[in-house]
Order: C-alpha cells, then sequence, then structure tokens
C-alpha cells in the first residue's frame, strides 16, 4: 500500500474519534486540565508533532490562550485538523503544517511540546523523550504518549504481531525510563482496558461502513480487511498494549532507576 493510501485509510478509521488513540473525554479533559495549571497562556507556544486531528492541540489553545503550531506528515489528518479548528473560535491562533516531524528545525524552542502517539518510528520511551525535549524551550514541557507492554507478550504473541520484545518496555518501567532521559515525571496516565475496546470499536465500525459504502474505493480492500480477518492482530495488540500519557519538565535530570 502506498504512502498516501495508509494515510486515507488511517484519516477513515478514525473518522468517529475524538483522538487518534484510547484516550477518552475524560482524560483529554485532565490533559487540558494539567496543562492549564503550568504557567501556559497567552504567548505561550505550544507544538504538536504528528497532530492528527489537533484536538489536543485546539483544546489546550482555547483554554489557555496560548498559540499552537500542529506537524503532520498526513494531507488527510491536516484536513480534519483544518475542519475542527476552522470550527473554533481559535483558528487564528493556530497554525496547521504539513511536514515530516523528523525533519523539523528544533528552533523556535516551545514551552510545551506534544507527541501523541507518533506515527513514525520514534524509537522506545527514552528515544521519544529526548528527541521530544529538544524541542522544549528552557523550563518548559513535553506532555508525551506512547504504548508499553501491559503484560510479557509469549513468543507465539509475538510472532503473531511480527514484534519483539524490546519494541516496548512494560508500563511499569515507563516513568523510570522517561526520568532517566533527564525529565521530571509530573502526571502520568494509564489507557484502561476499556478505553482500547472504545476506541478499537470505533476503528473497526469506522472502517467497515467505508467498506461496505465505497466498495470501489481503491482502500475499501485494506479497509475490509483490517475490520475483518486483519482485526484479529489489532485485538491481540490491544490486548498487550497499555498505552501512557505523560506531562513531564526536562531538564530536570531524577536519579530514579
Ligand atoms: C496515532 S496518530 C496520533 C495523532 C494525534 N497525536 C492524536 O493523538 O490524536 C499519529 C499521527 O502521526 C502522523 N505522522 C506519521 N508520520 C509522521 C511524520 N514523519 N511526521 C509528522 N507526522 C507523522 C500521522 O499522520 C498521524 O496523524
Amino acid at each position: 500500500m502506498i504512502e498516501t493510501e495508509r494515510q486515507r485509510l488511517s484519516a477513515v478509521a478514525h473518522v468517529t474519534s475524538l483522538m487518534w488513540g484510547p484516550i477518552d473525554e475524560a482524560t483529554l479533559d485532565d490533559m487540558v486540565e494539567q496543562v492549564a495549571s503550568l504557567e501556559i497562556g497567552p504567548g505561550s507556544r505550544v507544538l504538536d508533532l504528528g497532530c492528527g486531528p489537533a484536538e489536543l492541540l485546539r483544546r489546550i489553545v482555547e483554554r489557555t490562550g496560548a498559540s499552537g503550531v500542529g506537524v503532520d506528515a498526513s494531507p488527510f489528518a491536516l484536513d480534519e485538523a483544518r475542519a475542527r479548528t476552522a470550527r473554533s473560535s481559535v483558528g487564528d491562533r493556530i497554525e496547521l503544517r504539513l511536514a515530516d516531524a523528523q525533519q523539523m528545525d528544533r528552533r523556535p524552542a516551545h514551552d510545551l511540546v506534544l507527541c501523541i502517539g507518533p506515527g513514525w518510528d520514534a524509537g522506545g520511551w527514552s528515544e521519544l523523550t529526548g528527541w521530544t525535549a529538544g524541542f522544549v524551550a528552557a523550563g518548559g514541557h513535553l506532555l508525551l504518549g506512547q504504548g508499553s507492554w501491559r503484560r510479557v507478550p509469549t513468543v507465539g504473541e509475538l510472532r503473531m504481531l511480527g514484534m519483539e520484545l524490546g519494541d516496548y518496555p512494560p508500563t511499569d518501567a515507563v516513568e523510570a525510563i522517561v526520568a532517566r532521559a533527564g525529565v521530571e515525571v509530573l502526571w502520568s496516565h494509564r489507557a484502561s482496558r476499556e478505553d482500547w475496546d472504545a476506541y478499537g470499536e470505533r476503528y473497526r465500525g469506522a472502517m467497515l461502513k467505508f467498506a461496505r459504502s465505497s466498495p470501489d474505493d481503491p482502500i475499501a480492500a485494506a479497509a475490509r480487511d483490517r475490520s475483518g480477518e486483519g482485526w484479529r492482530t489489532y485485538e491481540l495488540l490491544h490486548a498487550l498494549l497499555d498505552f501512557v500519557l505523560l506531562l513531564g519538565k526536562p531538564g530536570a535530570v531524577a536519579s530514579r532507576s
């Protein structure tokens, strides 16, 4: 599948999702309030790397009065982000940029950097933390989201997923890894199994609906497969994976191990 088809498939699958991951409305609100409790306000700059529909960025800008930049490599994700910001009152304070986050210039630095579920190979938690911290201004903060193992997968499960044990750390190890990468953890949240199930329902339902309503579309076969036979792989992944959200302050190197 070519990259633009993959990007379109992702946009189709998330058409009914608030954020493009296992994050419910209450958790989204919680993240916004956590950020609002920091010194983020008018004049602050927020950067969202891999912003997708930019739901979190938009809500943070609305709540705090900051201005924001959302970066995504998918034109389909940015279309959705543009539609959502156009319906809001803060469109003039959000710049949406079609770009590869991995090629982004780190300057000017930002007061808050978001990177929730990077859609590229961002490395493990340590690499993601170190890399995103490079975009943060002195005294600023990071809000990250990525997977971790809820339980140790068996060799057979890893083979079925085409993954390796080292692809993720166990959930319990995430905070210590982030702290070792030089970021003081201020708040964290772990997606529940219900969050994954609800996300999976939305994702699968949107794929099924699309495959039925647009059977001749070039991505219809992929949508059919991923909501049918291929769905078993996703179910297994959701059973094994956590999704951890974490707010931190770079520069305060903690010695937790
Ligand atoms: C799992 S989604 C998360 C979106 C958003 N952060 C959210 O939580 O709603 C991952 C996003 O990363 C984007 N992406 C993938 N590779 C990228 C790259 N190299 N540069 C920028 N964005 C990228 C995808 O297009 C997608 O929108």
